[in-house]
């Protein structure tokens, strides 16, 4: 099929847009926590935290997380004189609890090193733990007013359109980054960003954009030979591999038997249920019952011998390289010493205030659905 292709509007017409964008930011901006209002000098302990809580979540997650944390320790200082235990129960279901590490970490660096201070500019930012070049971009131009690019999902895909890239993601990001530096302004880069992200989040959306209502629809390539439905493209996926295992419920008199994972390597640091290794997959959906084969396979990693019973079907977590099924065992004990004794005795009524990871927080509510009330209270 042939198709008649409108001529595009030449790249320098583009100089338009950051001007076009920074007036749409100043009337549509979404109001966030951590952004300063108008007049207001943005504070670069609010745009560090907020910066590393959004890497891989959204928004709307992380607004109750960044109040919460800011209530709790207001100043850089204060976050870096903070037991490592108590940040990761406060991060605990902000998922890649590394973050968490290394923003501790930073804080630390920034408040014995730095005299408190953070660096300015994106060389010394990606200096300290947890800031890669993106965090390092966004802070220095939301922050400090530098001529930085920063490029998020959002802008990628605004980029994309803007620009009608047509090499597919993730093979397009170095030409996207180069596009995405033409436009940014050499004044106002932070606000600049953040428009882009705002464009991206509200109206540029991966399906059904509002062009109509866009303030750069007329220097889209993307709109101008309607392909904005097919930008970004994407290489497709790799499936993920599934991994399979067991998790260990034990209770004794309201209380849940968890254990702290090592430090290093998957979820390092977080509360856990004791679990086996990987075991060929056990669950098959309607799963209500294990053979007695099954169930001796399980019992080495079970933390006491007790009578173990299925939950019937199990819990599912996506993970970003793998995705995860558990079978989940429960058993009521008496007894209060568990051999090996690398774990405690928690209150079932206190388990949101433990550094559970979300996968965690599914097994205790597969296990005991009344704990979903606990974790929706935080
Ligand atoms: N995502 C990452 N950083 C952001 C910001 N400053 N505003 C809105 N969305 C974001």
């Amino acid at each position: 099929m042939t198709r008649t292709v409108k001529k595009a509007p030449k790249t320098r017409e583009k100089s338009a847009a950051s001007r076009k964008l920074l007036a749409w930011y100043d009337a549509h901006a979404r109001v966030l926590p951590w952004r300063a209002r108008k007049g207001e000098r943005a504070d670069p302990y609010r745009v560090w935290l907020s910066e590393i809580m959004l890497q891989q979540t959204t928004v709307a997650t992380v607004g109750p997380y960044f109040t919460g944390f800011l209530q709790r320790w207001p100043t850089v200082e204060a976050l870096a004189a903070a037991p490592q235990e108590e940040v990761m129960k406060a991060w605990a279901g902000l998922g890649y609890y590394a973050r968490a590490r290394n923003m501790h970490a930073c804080a630390r660096t920034i408040s014995s090193e730095y005299g408190g201070k953070f660096p300015e500019e994106t060389e010394g930012l990606e200096r300290l733990p947890g800031i890669g070049p993106y965090t390092a971009a966004a802070i220095a131009a939301i922050a400090f007013g530098r001529r930085a690019t920063v490029v998020d999902g959002n802008v990628e895909r605004v980029v994309a359109r803007l620009f009608d890239i047509e090499t597919p993601l993730p093979k397009a990001k170095p030409e996207i980054r180069e596009c995405a530096d033409t436009l940014t302004p050499q004044k106002r880069a932070g606000d600049f960003a953040q428009a882009m992200m705002d464009l991206g989040a509200t109206l540029c959306t991966p399906r059904a954009p509002a062009c109509n209502r866009c303030p750069i629809n007329d220097l889209c390539d993307a709109r101008v030979r309607g392909t904005e439905g097919l930008r970004p493209g994407r290489a497709a996926k790799k499936p993920k591999p599934k991994r399979t295992g067991a998790c260990f419920w034990l209770t004794r008199n309201g209380h849940v038997w968890l254990r702290r994972r090592p430090e290093k390597g998957l979820l390092g640091g977080m509360m856990e249920a004791p679990g086996t290794d990987w075991v060929p997959p056990l669950c098959h959906g309607t799963v209500t019952k294990l053979s007695q084969k099954d169930l001796a396979a399980l019992y080495p990693w079970a933390p006491v011998a007790a009578d173990w019973r299925l939950i019937p079907g199990f819990v599912t977590h996506s993970f970003t390289h793998f995705d995860l099924e558990l079978v989940v065992l429960a058993a009521a004990t008496r007894k209060k010493l568990v051999p090996g004794g690398d774990g405690r005795w928690v209150p079932l009524a206190e388990l949101h205030a433990e550094a559970l990871p979300t996968v965690m927080r599914k097994v205790a509510m597969h296990a005991m659905p009344e704990t979903g009330a606990l974790f929706a209270k935080r």
